[in-house]
């Protein structure tokens, strides 16, 4: 099987590592030749897809299954077009994509699906969030306590020209849950928890069976499912919620392959959502049972003499990776690492059969970084609490 993958950052490299796993052959098309995702593909293009579509075309009917890996939504108006021309399966769905790139358009269908979100102002009062509707990656996010930081706020929304979306701040673990649908049912995966560096940007995804209690945890992939039946989801979704102390409250979904999140599950349970998704997309069944073991999924710098966690904008930064296995003890890691170097970067995944076996491994790792290469100091920052 050849996958076309179209984008090559996070999402891109994401994409050709579970590509990998699943045996699939990667082909990757970037504009720019510097996308992390193209040194770990098999082959690669550096490619225009809205300049050069004839050529991307060509590119693409040559293999079984194309995905987008981007976010820009003239490429990916773009690959739709093209790809009704040819017989191939498209693992994206624009129609969901355009639902739930707004927050405004996806809480509305959420509320009438009775799905808990977060109270929206002015219901909510204070402490608020005032976000972007249209914006992802935390863009333009605030958390605001009154009436002059409310207005602040929404003068970044406004000068980001995108629409407000005001509601209630809740807190509690973030956890996050992949949905494949076929346009009229829908299958939720495993619950994972999204821990924050201190710029609110993902530094470890954890895949655990206790992330969420039995009961809860129910809820949420019921909810995944209800969600993408409700918008006739034809690909893939993720949910991101908080688990409060009154239950989920849901603050997105994104039609989309996310990053990081389907690595630590194939790492835990050796499910791969993007195997899934491809052999869904013909009807077909991967017949696969998944273990329930647990897996951390995070991203370092070395830097300055010191290890450091980061979150996966920093990582993003990355030059000509390579995918590597029992990477310092760690079972997988995406790296630039080479011997003396003073800067280099990695995302490192540990699975063993409970968390603190994982917690071990990711010591060991650790441990053995900084002695190898004489690093001074571990540095893990968190957010500052609101
Ligand atoms: N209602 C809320 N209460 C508390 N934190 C929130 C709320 N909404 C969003 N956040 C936080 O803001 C960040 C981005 O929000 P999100 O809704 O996921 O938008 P996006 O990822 O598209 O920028 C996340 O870290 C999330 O935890
Ligand atoms: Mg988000």
């Amino acid at each position: 099987m050849k996958i076309g993958i179209v984008g090559g950052a996070l999402q891109g490299m994401e994409a050709v590592f579970l590509s990998n796993k699943a045996g699939f052959e990667t082909l990757v098309i970037d504009r720019k030749d510097s996308a992390p995702a193209l040194s770990i593909s098999d082959t690669h293009e550096v490619l225009d897809v809205v300049k050069d579509s004839e050529k991307a075309k060509a590119m693409l009917s040559d293999c079984d299954v194309v995905m987008p890996a981007l976010e820009e939504m003239d490429a990916l108006i773009a690959l739709d077009e093209m790809m009704q021309g040819l017989e191939i399966p498209f693992l994206f769905d624009l129609a969901s994509y355009n639902i739930s790139s707004s927050k405004e358009r996806s809480n509305s269908i959420m509320s009438e699906l009775g799905v808990p979100i977060p109270k929206p102002w002015p219901e909510c009062g204070f402490p608020a969030i005032v976000k972007p509707s249209s914006q992802s990656g935390s863009i333009g996010v605030s958390a605001v306590n009154s009436k002059e930081e409310m207005d602040a706020a929404l003068k970044v929304v406004e000068d980001l020209n995108d629409t407000p979306v005001v509601q209630e701040f809740v807190s509690g673990k973030s956890v996050s849950i992949e949905v494949i649908g076929n346009g009229t049912s829908a299958t939720s995966f495993k619950t994972t928890e999204v821990i924050l560096d201190s710029n609110y940007d993902c530094k470890m995804v954890l895949c655990e069976p206790n992330v969420l209690p039995k009961e809860d945890n129910d809820i949420f992939a019921e909810i995944g499912k209800k969600v993408a039946e409700g918008i006739g989801l034809k690909a893939l979704m993720d949910v991101e919620a908080i688990y409060t102390k009154k239950g989920l409250r849901v603050l997105e979904i994104d039609a989309r392959i996310p990053s990081q999140t389907p690595a630590a599950v194939w790492a835990a349970t050796n499910i791969n959502i993007l195997e899934e998704l491809a052999f869904s997309s013909v009807g077909k069944s991967t017949g696969r049972v998944g273990r329930n073991d647990c897996s951390s999924y995070e991203h370092y710098i070395i830097e300055d003499g010191n290890l450091r966690t980061c979150g996966e904008k920093v990582f993003g930064k990355i030059k000509e990776p390579r995918m590597e296995q029992r990477f310092f003890g760690a079972d997988e890691a995406i790296t630039d690492y080479a011997p003396g170097k003073d800067v280099w970067r990695a995302t490192v995944m540990n699975r063993g059969k409970d968390p603190a076996d994982v917690l071990e491994r990711r010591k060991s790792f650790i441990r053995n970084v900084m002695d190898e290469c004489g690093l001074d100091e571990y540095i893990d920052r968190s957010p500052r609490m609101v």
